[in-house]
């Protein structure tokens, strides 16, 4: 999960890699660097730390002059983070440089050939950058190719570039210069996002398009086994495999204001609060209020092949797995249709038994996540209709999928996920109410739902306005070492994303559990010094999760409780309670949500953590 940007025009490439460079390091910032071409030679700056930290100072006292380039921001899959692992890697004669995104499976063996070289990392990339060099010497002892690029020609360091990649064993996301072709870069993809960013008189290279939206809103989403090669104003699109390239120029619908922070000092802060917006915008359009039910424009399957589905499975990870976990409540309790989640990881080994009217259902928030790509290929090669639930426009999930529904919930910049998973909850409740309502859910059932879903943001807001309340509990736990997070049926999920917020930004150990599951064992764990949230709204089970509560009491366990405004009864049992509005059983996770977000948000600040850029962590997992 890295983040590349290439560029060739008439700008100076440094600075507009570098700017590439901050709005992807939510991808990765272990460490960064950018070669240029300039005057037959590549020049090269790379530091281990984040951009500011490093390349950035070092870009001031030694700048980079040329008009073609290369960057990477790196989160570490092959050699720990240093300045001699980071990208750009260089062949053996120091010629060719290449970034890359991705894992080569095979790198050992390829590097066995290279017996008699000078490897300066401990990466599987620089044995890529050998691999291309060994065949650029190929060509060029070979062939008397023509240089400059012409029309069906492929340029010979494009060829180089394919040769070396037919012996590739992994994913990878690849740009490449060199310094005999001071007007050409090179781009490859297979497994890790690429685009090609479409200018006047330039062309860009880049992991996502937020790095290249201020220069361009033209874009090709380059498809896998694709090889382009790119001048200031040309570029040319092969294909290794046996497709015929499918070069498509899309459009890009971007807010460039929303991969800005604001007045917010954090980007999870700011998402966070986005989220009444958010859900709204997860709604718009998809709700008929006449009929009580839903109704969406991508899922590519009619209400005949939707009342076939006789059985969901959906593969995912992390925030989204708790989400699908959630769906599966809702998809048996709307619409009675046995649901299965699977990690993607598993799942797409397990040779899982899939039948005929089976509903694959992916759900993602970047699109781009390894695990969940090749559970949807897995499906797909057995025959399977694949929808995904995703929040990136043209990610490579989206337009693999079948059909698929947005999330429209904007640029998710910080690591730790929030708006997306409250906007995959929205879209599931809406998924879940079209399923139920051509089977056996009634009108009234399905406008009891809707009035509950649309009250949503409002609610939202009122707990919001609670922040500094939530933030002075917060730094009463900030310095725990363990935590609980406890909850029932729909709560339970909940509880499994409150303990990976925890988790992911603050480091301190925490786990999610059903309620009642903390007598079969993990209830030894608790003792004065180890806190418990409970998600205790008022729901049918409300009572036994109360008598889970006094059992963790009578153990002097903290708790801390979320419980729905009005039961005073719970604030003379707990340490602390943050009371959310009254809203039907399936819809208080969305509630319940934004205090975990938060607690987890002030207890990483408290503890002086990172929180946008969590140590070992990266945006999104492009690697298996
Ligand atoms: C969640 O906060 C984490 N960043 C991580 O678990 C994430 O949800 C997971 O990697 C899945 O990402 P995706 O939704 O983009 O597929």
């Amino acid at each position: 999960m890295c983040g590349i940007v290439g560029y060739v025009g008439k700008q100076q490439a440094a600075p507009v890699i570098l700017e590439g460079l901050r709005r992807l390091e939510y991808r990765g910032y272990d460490s960064a660097g950018i070669t240029v071409l300039r005057d037959k030679g590549v020049e090269t700056r790379k530091k281990k730390g984040k951009i500011d930290e490093g390349l950035a100072k070092l870009l001031v006292a030694e700048p980079l002059l040329g008009v073609i380039g290369i960057g990477h921001t790196r989160w570490a899959t092959h050699g720990p983070p240093s300045d001699e692992n980071s990208h750009p890697h260089y062949d053996e004669s120091g010629k060719i440089a290449v970034v890359h995104n991705g894992v080569i499976e095979n790198y050992d063996r390829l590097k066995e050939q290279f017996k008699g070289h000078t490897f300066k990392s401990s990466t599987d990339t620089e044995v890529l950058a050998h691999l291309i060099g060994h065949h650029y010497d190929l060509l060029k002892s070979e062939s008397k190719t023509a240089h400059p690029l012409t029309k069906g020609d492929t340029h010979p360091l494009a060829q180089a570039v394919m040769n070396a990649l037919r012996e590739v064993i992994g994913a990878y996301g690849i740009a490449v210069v060199c310094s005999d072709f001071p007007d050409v870069m090179i781009g490859a993809r297979r497994g890790s996002p690429l685009i090609v960013g479409v200018g006047q008189g330039e062309n860009f290279l880049a992991s996502d398009a937020t790095a290249i939206a201020s220069h361009t809103r033209e874009v090709i989403y380059l498809n896998d086994y694709d090889v382009v090669t790119l001048t200031a104003d040309r570029f040319n699109v092969a294909n290794l495999g046996n497709d015929t390239a499918r070069v498509q120029i899309s459009k890009l619908e971007f807010d460039a204001a929303a991969t800005e922070r604001g007045n917010f000092p954090h980007f999870m802060l700011k998402e966070i609060f986005e989220q009444p917006r958010t859900v709204e915008n997860a709604m718009r359009g998809r709700i008929d209020h006449d009929e009580a039910t839903s109704k969406f424009g991508g899922l590519n399957m009619t209400l005949a092949e939707l009342r076939e589905v006789d059985h969901i499975v959906i593969p995912a990870c992390g925030t989204s797995w708790h989400a699908a976990l959630i769906g599966e409540y809702l998809f048996e309790e709307f619409a009675h249709i046995p649901t299965e989640i699977e990690y993607a990881s598993e799942f797409r080994y397990r040779n899982a038994p899939i039948e005929k009217h089976t509903l694959v259902l992916v759900i993602t928030q970047s699109g781009e996540t390894a695990d969940t790509l090749a559970g949807l290929r897995e499906s797909k090669r057995r025959g399977h209709k694949v929808l995904s639930i995703c929040n990136v426009v043209g990610s490579t999930i989206a337009r693999e999928s079948d059909g698929g529904i947005y999330l429209h919930a904007g640029p998710e910049i910080g690591v730790a996920s929030t708006k997306a998973f409250t906007s995959q909850v929205t879209v599931l409740t809406l998924l879940a109410l079209l399923m139920g309502r051509i089977r056996m859910l009634s009108n009234s059932q399905g406008a009891q739902i809707i009035r509950a879903l649309e009250a949503i943001p409002k609610q939202m807001e009122s707990i919001l306005a609670q922040n500094e309340a939530i933030r002075r509990i917060a730094l009463k736990y900030a310095s725990a070492e363990d935590f609980f997070f406890l909850g029932r049926q729909y709560n339970f999920p909940a509880a499994l994303e409150g303990a990976l917020k925890l988790k992911e930004i603050s480091y301190i150990h925490a786990e999610g559990y059903p309620a009642a599951e903390m007598k079969h064992g993990p209830i030894a764990m608790i003792d004065e010094k180890t806190p418990t949230v409970f998600i205790i709204p008022n729901d049918p089970l409300y009572e036994k999760t109360f008598s889970n509560l006094e059992e963790i009491k009578a153990r002097k366990g903290p708790i801390i409780a979320i419980a729905t405004e009005g039961n005073d009864k719970i604030s003379k049992k707990v340490d602390d309670v943050i009371f959310i509005p009254p809203t039907i059983e399936p819809l208080n996770p969305l509630l319940a949500a934004l205090p975990l977000q938060l607690l987890s948000y002030h207890i990483a600040v408290a503890r002086g953590c990172d929180v946008d850029k969590p140590r070992n962590l990266a945006k999104s997992v492009t690697v298996e």
